[in-house]
């Protein structure tokens, strides 16, 4: 068989290998799993629901998230009494479309309907990862919320050094900006599993970024495979 005719099977019999399994070996796919992106490139439905949304047992308000995320911030509050005596708080938890639609019309009634600057901080309906029932804006008891004086606070700095040992990664830093299409935002969090938490905090690169390189890894894993 000639060179030519040697990759061209291997192709063919990793593209076979990779037609059936992506979707299951791709969580990133999966509406329901903890990899999905939302962003404003990357939007959902009016009519997304998730279907397991519980009340997280914390201090504060719109305390609604999947369950796995509700039992994993129970216990990041938990553990931030027990470490440092600080009381975190829920601020906003899981939004629907059109509660994030609601947010979005008031944000940009109140910047004279300037987008970009509505954008700084809002996701337009659809783009919000609070729709997912896995991103939480959290505060400190008796402190500033939803501003930049959060993440100077001793309960913003434990959340953001110890959210990925409950699963949780910052979403939006100071030097992802440009990537993630946000400005700094210390209060909101997202949770992605433990699993995944630590190797992207790890990283050090904004979700966007790593769900790139995640997908690389797991293509180059099959064709790996479909080659062998
Ligand atoms: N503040 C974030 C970007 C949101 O609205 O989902
Ligand atoms: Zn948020």
């Amino acid at each position: 068989m000639s060179l030519l005719q040697t990759l061209v099977s291997a192709g063919a019999a990793a593209l076979m290998t990779l037609s059936a399994p992506l979707d299951t070996l791709a969580p990133q796919n999966d509406v329901s799993g903890t990899l999905f992106l939302v962003n404003r490139q990357n939007t959902i439905t009016e009519a997304y629901e998730p279907e397991d949304l519980v009340e997280a047992q914390v201090s504060g308000s719109v305390r609604r998230m999947r369950a796995e995320a509700a039992a994993a911030l129970e216990e990041m509050f938990a553990a931030c009494r027990e470490e440092t005596r600080l009381t975190l708080i829920s601020v906003s938890g899981y939004r629907s479309w059109s509660k994030q639609n609601n947010i979005w019309q008031r944000k940009l009634r109140s910047v004279k309907k300037n987008v970009e600057k509505a954008q700084e901080y809002v996701a337009p309906p659809g783009a919000s990862e609070h729709q997912l029932g896995l991103a939480m804006d959290i505060g400190q008891k008796s402190k500033a919320h939803l501003t930049e004086a959060f993440g100077k606070t001793e309960g913003g700095k434990w959340a953001r050094e110890n959210c990925w040992r409950f699963g949780f990664i910052l979403r939006y830093a100071e030097e992802w900006e440009e990537i993630t299409g946000y400005k700094f935002e210390p209060w909101h969090f997202r949770y992605v599993g433990r699993e995944y938490a630590k190797e992207i905090h790890d990283a050090g690169i904004p979700f966007e970024t790593w769900l790139i390189r995640y997908r690389t890894d797991l293509l180059t894993g099959l064709l790996e495979e479909g080659t062998e």
